[in-house]
C-alpha cells in the first residue's frame, strides 16, 4: 500500500509540474505538533471593526479601532498593571491605554524618527511613561525594566523581517503568564510560510506571515497560548491575537525548549 501510494505522489507531482501547476509539500511544517504542543482558540466574538482598510477618516491608517479594545481585552484583569507598546505611532491606542486601564507605568518601544508623531500626545497622558528609542530588538534598556503584565504589538510584525527576535524580546521582557495583543497582516493561504515581500512602492521590506506561520514562531518564541479574534475584520488580511507567555528563554537562547535548535547549545 505504502509503495503505491508512494507512486501515486509521485505521479501526481510530475503531473503537476508539467502542466505549470505549483507543487508545494506541507509535511514539513508538522502542523499536528503544533496543535499538540499549543493551545490555539478561533473566539468568534463580535469586533466593532470592520473596515476593509487601515484608514479611518482621521488618520491614514490605524490598525485596531480603540474602542475594540475593550471588546478582546479584559479591562479589570489589566487595571493597574506595567504595559509597554511597541510603535505607538498617533498614540490613539496609547491614550486608550493611558485612560482605561491606567497603567502603574507605561513604557514606548519605537523608533527615534517617529518621536515628532510622539510629542503631538504625549503631554497628554496621566499614567508614568517613559519612551526607550531603538529597534526594539537591541532595546537593552527594557531588559532593566520590571517585567510587563501585558504588552501591545499592534501593526509591527509584517514591517520586519526579523519577527523571531521581535518575539522573542518581548518575550524576555514580559512577566510569565502575562499577555501580549499582537496584530498583524496576515497572508489568507494556509501554507506556515512567511512571504518575503518588497513593496512596489515604497521599496520597503516586508515579511508577510500566513495564520500558521504566526502560530509556529509565538510557539517558538514563547507564546503557547493563544486566541484568535476572527471577528476582527473580516475578510481582510488583517488577524489579532491575544497570546499568552508559557515559556521562560533561556539566557543566550532565540528559541523555547519546546523546539530542537539547529546546533546545541
Ligand atoms: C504601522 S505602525 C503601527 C502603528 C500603531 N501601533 C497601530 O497599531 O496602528 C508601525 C510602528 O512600529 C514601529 N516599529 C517598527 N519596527 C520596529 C522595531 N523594530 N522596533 C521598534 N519600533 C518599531 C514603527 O516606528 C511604527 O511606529
Amino acid at each position: 500500500m505504502s509503495g503505491l501510494r508512494g507512486f501515486a505522489r509521485r505521479a501526481a507531482w510530475s503531473a503537476a509540474v508539467r502542466l505549470g501547476l505549483q507543487v508545494y509539500e506541507p509535511s514539513p511544517e508538522n502542523l499536528p505538533r503544533l496543535d499538540e504542543f499549543t493551545e490555539y482558540v478561533e473566539d468568534p466574538r463580535p469586533v466593532s471593526d470592520d473596515r476593509a482598510t487601515t484608514a479611518t477618516d482621521d488618520l491614514p491608517d490605524l490598525t485596531l479601532l480603540p474602542d475594540a479594545l475593550g471588546e478582546v481585552l479584559e479591562i479589570d484583569r489589566f487595571r493597574g498593571l506595567r504595559v509597554l507598546e511597541v510603535g505607538p505611532k498617533y498614540g490613539v491606542h496609547a491614550r486608550w491605554i493611558d485612560e482605561k486601564l491606567e497603567p502603574s507605568e507605561l513604557v514606548f518601544s519605537d523608533f527615534a524618527s517617529d518621536q515628532h508623531l510622539h510629542a503631538k500626545w504625549v503631554d497628554g497622558l496621566h499614567s508614568k511613561h517613559r519612551f526607550v528609542y531603538g529597534d526594539l530588538r537591541d532595546a537593552r534598556e527594557l531588559l532593566e525594566l520590571e517585567p510587563f503584565d501585558l504588552v501591545f504589538f499592534l501593526g509591527v510584525l509584517y514591517h520586519s523581517i526579523h519577527h523571531l527576535p521581535l518575539l522573542g524580546m518581548l518575550n524576555r521582557v514580559t512577566k510569565a503568564g502575562g499577555s501580549m495583543l499582537l496584530e498583524t497582516t496576515v497572508d489568507s493561504r494556509p501554507d506556515a510560510l512567511v512571504r518575503l515581500r518588497w513593496h512596489p512602492d515604497t521599496g520597503k521590506a516586508k515579511g508577510v506571515p500566513s495564520i500558521q506561520a504566526v502560530r509556529l514562531e509565538l510557539a517558538w518564541t514563547g507564546w503557547r497560548k493563544v486566541r484568535r479574534f476572527t471577528g476582527y475584520r473580516p475578510g481582510t488580511s488583517e488577524a489579532l491575537f491575544l497570546c499568552e507567555k508559557t515559556d521562560e528563554l533561556r539566557k543566550g537562547a532565540d528559541l523555547a525548549d519546546v523546539v530542537t535548535p539547529h546546533r546545541p547549545r
